[in-house]
C-alpha cells in the first residue's frame, strides 16, 4: 500500500484515520507528523505508537527543512493539520493563516519536490459558506466567513493550483461535520455530551436552528480511502453525511440519550457570523459508488457511549485552559 504522511494525526480525524489505515490495510507505514497544540492529543493513538509501521514526529508543517526531511520517504500526504475550531478563529485568527494556508503551501512545495504520489488536502464544507435552500456541489463558487473557513478555501485553492501549475496529484475532500471518538471537546457534539455528563449548563447559540450535515468520522475515513483510491487528480469530492438537523434536535438528543433533563440547555449569544447551514450534493462521490454506512441513530450511540467509557480522556482535557476559555467567553 506504501508510506503515509499523515499530518495532524494526533487530532480527532488524523487519530481516527491512522486507526483506519492500519485496521483497513495490512502492509502501511504511518508517519504522523503533528506539532501537539492543545487539540493534539498523543493518548488517542497509544494502542498503536507500539506498531513498528508507526512513527510519531513531534513538529510544525510551517518548518521547512522538517517537512522536507520528512516527505524523502513518503509516497503519500494526506494533510489534516489545521487550527479548526471556528470561534477560536475569531478570537485569534493568527495561527489560522500561518498553519492553515502557510503550512499547506509548505507541503504542497515539498511534495512537488519529492515527487509524491498523491497529497489528499482535507478541507471542509464550509469554504461554500451558508446555503439557506439547496445544497453546494464542487463547482460552486467558494464563500467563506469565518477566518477559519476563508484559511481553509486559501488552502483548498492553494493545493489546485499545484495541480494546474505543476501536474501534482492533488485531490481536496470537502467534507460537513464529523462527530466521533477522541474528538476535542470544545466542538458542540463532544462538549455537549461531557457537559451533560457533569450536568453542566449546554450553551446554545443564538436560536439554535442553525443547521450542520452530521457524518460518523469513520464514514469520514472511508471516504478519504475510497478517493485516494478511485479518485481522479485535480478533482474535488464532497463528502457528506446526507444527516442535516439543527443544534436544537441534537441537543435533545444527547439528552434524551443520557436521561438528563432540558434544564441544562442555555441560551447564550451568538457567534458572530454564525453561518446558518452548510448542505452538500455529494452526488459526484455516489455516482461512485461511495456511500456513508452507519446510521446516525447508532453511532450518536455509539459516540454517547464513548465518551462515557473514557472520562478520563476528556475530563483531563476540560479540567485545563479549556475551562477558562469558556468563562471567559461565555461565563459559563
Ligand atoms: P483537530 O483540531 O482535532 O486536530 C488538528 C490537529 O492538527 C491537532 O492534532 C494539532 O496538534 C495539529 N496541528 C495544528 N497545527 C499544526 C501545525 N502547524 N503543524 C502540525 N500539526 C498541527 O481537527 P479535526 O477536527 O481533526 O480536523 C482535521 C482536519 O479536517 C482539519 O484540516 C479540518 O479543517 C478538517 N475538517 C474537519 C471537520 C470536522 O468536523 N472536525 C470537517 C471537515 C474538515
Ligand atoms: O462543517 C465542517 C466544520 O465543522 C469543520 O470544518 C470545522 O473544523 C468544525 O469545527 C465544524 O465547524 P462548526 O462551526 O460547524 O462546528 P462546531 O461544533 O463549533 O459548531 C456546530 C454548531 O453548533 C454551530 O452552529 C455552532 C453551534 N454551537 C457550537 C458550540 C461549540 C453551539 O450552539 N454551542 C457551542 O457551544
Amino acid at each position: 500500500m506504501g508510506r503515509y504522511l499523515i499530518t495532524g494525526g494526533a487530532g480527532f480525524i488524523g487519530s481516527n484515520f491512522i486507526h483506519y489505515l492500519f485496521e483497513k490495510h495490512s502492509d502501511v507505514q504511518v508517519l504522523n507528523l503533528d506539532k501537539l497544540t492543545y487539540a493534539g492529543n498523543l493518548e488517542n493513538l497509544t494502542d498503536i505508537e507500539k506498531n513498528p509501521n508507526y512513527k510519531f514526529v513531534k513538529g510544525d508543517i510551517c518548518n521547512e527543512p522538517l517537512v522536507e526531511e520528512l516527505m524523502q520517504d513518503v509516497d503519500y500526504v494526506v494533510n489534516f493539520a489545521a487550527e479548526s475550531h471556528v470561534d477560536r478563529s475569531i478570537g485569534s485568527p493568527d495561527d489560522f493563516i500561518k498553519t492553515d494556508v502557510y503550512g499547506t503551501f509548505v507541503l504542497l512545495e515539498k511534495a512537488r519536490k519529492y515527487g509524491i504520489k498523491k497529497f489528499i488536502q482535507i478541507s471542509t464544507d464550509e469554504v461554500y459558506g451558508s446555503i439557506e435552500k439547496g445544497s453546494f456541489v464542487e463547482t460552486d463558487p467558494l464563500m467563506p466567513s469565518s477566518p477559519y473557513s476563508a484559511s481553509k478555501s486559501g488552502a483548498d485553492r492553494l493545493a489546485y493550483s499545484y495541480f494546474v501549475t505543476y501536474n501534482l496529484p492533488v485531490i481536496i475532500t470537502r467534507c460537513s461535520n464529523n462527530y466521533g471518538p477522541y474528538q476535542y471537546p470544545e466542538k458542540l457534539i463532544p462538549l455537549f455530551v461531557t457537559n451533560a455528563i457533569e450536568d453542566k449548563k449546554l450553551p446554545i447559540y443564538g436560536d439554535g436552528k442553525n443547521v450542520r450535515d452530521w457524518i460518523y468520522v469513520m464514514d469520514h475515513c472511508d471516504a478519504i480511502d475510497f478517493v485516494m483510491q478511485q479518485g481522479v487528480d485535480g478533482e474535488i469530492y464532497n463528502i457528506g453525511g446526507n444527516n442535516e438537523r439543527n443544534n436544537l434536535e441534537i441537543t435533545e438528543l444527547i439528552l434524551k440519550g443520557l436521561g438528563k433533563s432540558k434544564e441544562l440547555m442555555t441560551y447564550v449569544k451568538d457567534r458572530p457570523g454564525h453561518d446558518r447551514r452548510y448542505s452538500l450534493d455529494c452526488t459526484k462521490l455516489n455516482q461512485m459508488g461511495w456511500l456513508p454506512k452507519y446510521l446516525f441513530s447508532d453511532a450518536m450511540k455509539l459516540t454517547i457511549e464513548w465518551y462515557k467509557n473514557n472520562l478520563e480522556w476528556w475530563k483531563k482535557i476540560k479540567s485545563g485552559e479549556y475551562l477558562d476559555y469558556y468563562k471567559k467567553h461565555y461565563g459559563l
